[in-house]
């Protein structure tokens, strides 16, 4: 059997997942890879936090990035830490000395994504980020590999778990917008800051992501026209119903002749509307090809063992890569964007 050591760089809900995955399916994983993947490495700001967890004791626990970058017998770095720079500089040093790179950072990808993918390329190492999208639904994958015989004309979904939860439990519980946040923070779904959460910007980045892989053309979340779910009230939940209709916070990436628009907003939806009914933290992405017509996912679009199963499958597809020779890395991008001049801010 052969043995693959990795590093995690972050070790909060997504990299304590990822530790979990690993451990649970093992045997399943290992019968697939004939290989062994062990975390060596992690990175984490407080190491003593750590210790009182009740994580494998032959993990090294570190706060210097150079431990993992030095060390040679790792060859993939996962990187579930968040934010965009620090990432970027740590995954840029890991693509110069040879080593891949699974990502589940949708602001590191909505930013630097492509110059990244250049780089891995050039540097002939993997690069991989299903998770940056829509949690543990595998829906980057679908994009640029399912569904690339396609012209994309439409994505419409629901791709952030913490919005969602908070307008279900006010839908279904009536309880208060600050008691549902509280609560997805707890169970895991928010981002440390919940800002990008519940003013869109998280929902951007991800349409933004997508928008780029299925339309070939690179746009970024400055041109999504966002608005968030911090000003729906009570009220306008209920009156919705009255009306047959759910709010729901939705992101909109649509491509014609005319161009390319790109949006975030809540929404009414007809309460027979498949995506009415995707609840809590469950994300629901429908893609409209013109070859496959609709297709829609759904599944978790958040929390610590679905976002994982996606990391997970990231890594096991960066090490088939390294034993068959290849990288997974293409270019994604192959036009300008051509935006529509209302979807520009
Ligand atoms: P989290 O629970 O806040 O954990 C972050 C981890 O990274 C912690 O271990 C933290 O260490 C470490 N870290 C952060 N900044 C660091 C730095 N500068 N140097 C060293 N370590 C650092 O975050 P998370 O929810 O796991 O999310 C991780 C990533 O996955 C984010 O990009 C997020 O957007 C993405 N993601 C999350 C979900 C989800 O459901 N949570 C789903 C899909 C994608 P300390 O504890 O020592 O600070
Ligand atoms: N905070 C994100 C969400 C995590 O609520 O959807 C998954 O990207």
């Amino acid at each position: 059997m052969k043995q693959v050591s990795i590093a995690l760089l972050g070790c909060g809900t997504v990299g304590k997942g990822v530790i979990d995955v690993l451990l649970m399916n093992g045997p399943i994983i290992e019968e697939q890879l004939n290989t062994k993947i062990t975390v060596k490495r992690v990175l984490v700001r407080d190491i003593n936090k750590y210790e009182q967890m009740n994580l494998p004791s032959a993990i090294l626990f570190t706060n210097n990035f150079q431990d993992i970058i030095d060390d040679e017998e790792i060859s993939l770095v996962v990187e579930v830490m968040g934010s965009a720079d620090f990432a970027k500089e740590c995954i840029e040093e890991c693509f110069k000395r040879g080593k891949s790179v699974v990502s589940a950072n949708k602001d590191l990808i909505a930013d630097y994504g492509i110059p990244l993918l250049k780089l891995s390329k050039e540097k002939q190492v993997d690069f991989q980020f299903e998770a940056s999208v829509a949690g543990g639904i595998p829906i980057v994958r679908a994009m640029y590999a399912s569904l690339n015989g396609n012209k994309i004309d439409e994505i419409i979904g629901i791709m952030n778990g913490t919005t969602n939860y908070i307008l279900t439990q006010m839908t279904c519980r009536g309880i208060t917008y600050e008691e549902a946040l509280r609560e997805a923070q707890v169970k895991g779904y928010a981002e440390a800051d919940p800002t990008n959460d519940v003013s869109g910007y998280d929902a951007a980045r991800k349409i933004a992501i997508l928008g780029t892989l299925g339309f070939h053309s690179e746009v970024t979340f400055r041109d999504v026209q966002v608005e968030g779910i911090e000003k729906i009230t009570a009220e306008d939940i209920r009156n919705a119903l009255e009306m047959g209709y759910v709010i729901k916070l939705l992101a909109i990436a649509r491509q014609d002749k005319e161009g390319i628009s790109l949006n975030v907003h809540p929404g009414f939806i007809r309460k027979t509307h498949p995506l009415a009914n995707v609840a809590d933290a469950y994300n629901g992405i429908c893609v409209r090809g013109n070859c496959v017509g609709d297709v829609m996912f759904y599944g978790a679009g958040a929390g610590s063992l679905p976002t994982a199963s996606a990391v997970v499958s990231d890594i096991m597809n960066v090490v088939l890569h390294e034993h068959i020779g290849v990288t997974g890395q293409r270019d994604f991008v192959s036009h300008e964007a051509k935006l529509k001049p209302q979807a520009s801010i």
